[in-house]
């Protein structure tokens, strides 16, 4: 890979900004990284002054949803050292959801040093306050012309970024979902592909109508098993058990997801990924055993359900003292953040 080019802005935004209230993705940082897959190739990148785009009306990320994208975050430990969590994770899934939406594979080089030097021209929008982090959000899509429904010939990566609070604000009320589907087998949904989420929106919206944040999506045949919810997956606490789904072709394969898995299980948690159905939730409130429900994602880090919607019906979880959700949150936010030992290896400095 050749040199890559730094342009920079001669504008600063960043005394505009007020870190100290900082919502989740709404604004954006001074530079965004671009890389442009042309002549069969990914082109070297470039940092340039974040700005808008320009595209011809036939390409093909505009009729065929060729678009696939990735969340990760940077974080500023108190010695001002910058920090990411397991990228190459995310550079691998954002390989697994190209090759699935037949897009050309990024090169781990492009992706890591083209981040890397992006991360650098803009350190200073990483927020040092706790709970905020740089959002980093890597997406391709096709810029290739044409109407003909096929691959396009041409794509772009761009990297852009954003310092960002907390994903949701108070408590989080899922519905879990009896008619719409999220994904099938054999479908996209273990790919981060933007039409997931659009796909989602219409049914989101008519829950959050209702009152709910989000929607806890079931597996598309029967509506019986907890599969993830909108932007994060799904752990489930009844009595001291913490239980997953297991992942498919159906669910994204989150980052938090396994990192939570390891961390449990280290924090000596009895840990079970396995199928759950709505039915053993229900019972399990019914009863009193359903002791925790939480969502874990990047952007969500680790939201804690306060409540659950099925079939008419609202549950509401109990409120704990001490809850499995604070403890893997504290540990993995204090590995992220270098407060804590990384025994795991997950951390990975940008020098
Ligand atoms: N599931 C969905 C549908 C998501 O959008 C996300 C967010 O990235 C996750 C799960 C959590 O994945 P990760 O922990 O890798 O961010
Ligand atoms: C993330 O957690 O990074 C995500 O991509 C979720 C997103 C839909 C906000």
């Amino acid at each position: 890979m050749n040199q890559i080019n730094i342009t920079k802005t001669t504008h600063s935004k960043i005394n505009d900004v007020d870190f100290n209230n900082l919502s989740f993705g709404s604004i954006f940082s001074d530079h965004m990284l671009v890389c442009d897959y042309k002549n069969g190739k990914w082109e070297t990148p470039k940092v340039i002054p974040y700005q808008p785009i320009t595209l011809d009306p036939s390409s093909k990320i505009f009729h065929y949803g060729q678009s696939i994208f990735e969340g990760m975050k940077a974080y500023k430990d108190s010695n001002n050292n910058t920090w990411l969590f397991r990228p190459l994770d995310n550079w691998k899934r954002l390989n697994i959801s190209a090759k699935r939406l037949a897009i050309p594979e990024i090169p781990e080089e492009y992706f890591m040093e083209g981040l890397k030097t992006l991360l650098k021209v803009d350190e200073a929008w990483i927020p040092r306050n706790e709970g905020s982090s740089l959002y980093i959000r890597p997406f391709v899509f096709a810029t290739g012309q044409g109407f003909h429904a096929s691959p396009a010939n041409a794509y772009k990566l761009i990297i852009a970024t954003a310092p960002s609070g907390a994903y949701f604000s108070g408590k989080v009320k899922v519905l879990i979902e009896e008619k719409y589907s999220r994904s099938a087998n054999g479908g996209v949904g273990y790919a981060k592909a933007g039409g997931n989420y659009a796909g989602q929106f219409y049914p989101t919206q008519l829950a959050i109508d209702k009152g709910y944040n989000q929607v806890i999506w079931t597996d598309d045949n029967t509506h019986e098993y907890i599969e993830e919810a909108g932007a994060m997956n799904i752990f489930i606490r009844i009595n001291d058990t913490l239980i997953t789904g297991p992942t498919s072709d159906r669910i994204l394969d989150g980052i938090t997801r396994k990192s939570i898995i390891e961390i449990a299980k280290d924090e000596g948690i009895n840990v079970e990924v396995r199928k759950i159905t709505v039915k053993e939730v229900i019972e399990a409130s019914n009863n009193g055993s359903l002791k925790e429900m939480f969502g874990a994602g990047t952007a969500a880090v680790i939201s804690p359900i306060a409540g659950y919607g099925y079939k008419g019906n609202d549950y509401d979880l109990p409120e704990l003292e001490d809850t499995f959700a604070a403890r893997l949150k504290k540990r993995i936010t204090d590995i992220q953040t270098n407060k804590a030992e990384d025994k795991f290896g997950w951390r990975y400095e940008v020098k």
